[in-house]
């Protein structure tokens, strides 16, 4: 069993009267992906500096590799963790080898191994041939992908990654995905934090969903995606509302569930998934004139969790990662 390599606990953070961060507890263990997943202003952040040590907690106490940095601690703690924040922090003006070699410096890397270390480091971020480039004339995905690289040259034993792939493009977040892959095939372990859904999904070993500074629900993907049900997620989009009011009615009454309306749409849980139910539902919809405009069915996602936990979707990201996340079947048009 791998031992704990952070343990948190009872965690508060407040500013004035505002509480950004509200009694959180989870651990990590050595050579997790450990993501933190939430909206814009969930109180990420603000965890991430008390981890760091760059915020001092209101109450609670952080245990890093056994040692509790909430009573002070010296570098030892400091060279146990590399940054990679969601503002590019590459010097624009050096060259990529140079913003490694200062790094490497600052960091205390034996001069000896600051060579090869920059050597694998521009390797990795795939920079090799662009070296002595200044990293100002890098493209966003190359700037993001050498500040990963510069944030592990002195081996952290904890890599924290704030929305490392906010604004980026979805090729170059895909791209970063697998640049994060691979620094876990090192054995290091990641702290993530990210408000796309699907980011967390493809990369994190365990989630912690929070909202307003607090933990909603922690797990495995696949046992957060559990807590919605084993069933199908059913939404509908009808020709307009009031084609929806009476289309929920038909979902309803054929499926045995409780299905919501919202304008145009409605959605279902359907515990017990039967396609045959579908064809009757869609049956009874065209007696009715009742017009579909669109049809989806699909496994419930990290999205759907959330909205079960947090009564809303991901208010910035919701829509891109809701279109590229589902699966299953997808029927569209029937008129
Ligand atoms: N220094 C501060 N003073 C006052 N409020 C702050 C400060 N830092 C963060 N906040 C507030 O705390 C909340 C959580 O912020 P943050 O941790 O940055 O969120 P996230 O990283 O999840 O987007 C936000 O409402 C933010 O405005
Ligand atoms: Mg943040």
């Amino acid at each position: 069993m791998a031992k704990n390599i952070l343990e948190i606990r009872g965690l508060v953070k407040r500013f004035g009267d505002f509480t950004a961060v509200n009694g959180i507890d989870f651990e990590i263990k050595e050579g997790e992906i450990f993501g933190i997943l939430g909206p814009n202003g969930a109180g990420k952040t603000t965890t991430i500096n008390m981890i760091l040590g760059l915020l001092k907690p209101t109450s609670g106490t952080i245990v890093v590799n056994d040692i509790d940095i909430t009573r002070g601690h010296g570098n030892e703690v400091k060279t146990m963790m590399g940054l990679m924040t969601q503002e590019t922090v590459v010097d624009g003006d050096l060259t990529a080898y140079d913003n490694l070699e200062i790094a490497a410096q600052l960091y205390h890397v034996p001069k000896d191994k600051i060579p090869q270390k920059i050597k694998e480091a521009l390797d990795e971020a795939e920079l090799t041939q662009f070296s002595n480039r200044a990293a100002g004339t890098f493209s966003g995905g190359m700037q993001r992908r050498l500040a990963l690289v510069k944030a592990m040259v002195q081996d952290p034993k904890l890599l924290i990654l704030d929305e490392p792939t906010t604004g980026l493009d979805i090729q170059n977040r895909v791209s970063m995905w697998g640049h994060i892959k691979d620094l876990v095939k090192g054995g290091v372990t990641i702290i993530l934090t990210t408000q796309y859904l699907e980011e967390a999904d493809v990369l994190c070993d365990r989630i912690a969903i929070i909202d307003h500074g607090k933990i909603k629900a922690i797990g495995t993907a696949s046992e957060l995606k559990r807590m919605v049900g084993t069933g199908r997620m059913l939404e509908m989009i009808f020709e307009d509302s009031s084609h929806a009011q009476h289309g929920a009615e038909v979902i309803r009454s054929h499926f045995k569930v409780s299905a919501t309306v919202k304008d145009d749409r409605v959605d279902a849980v359907i515990e017990k998934w039967d396609p045959r139910i579908l064809t009757e539902v869609l049956s009874a919809l065209d007696r009715k004139k009742i017009e579909v405009s669109s049809v989806n069915v699909h496994f419930p996602t990290l999205d759907d969790v959330f909205i079960k936990l947090t009564g809303s979707g991901m208010r910035d990201s919701a829509s891109e990662s809701y279109t590229s996340a589902r699966s299953d079947m997808f029927v569209r048009g029937r008129r």
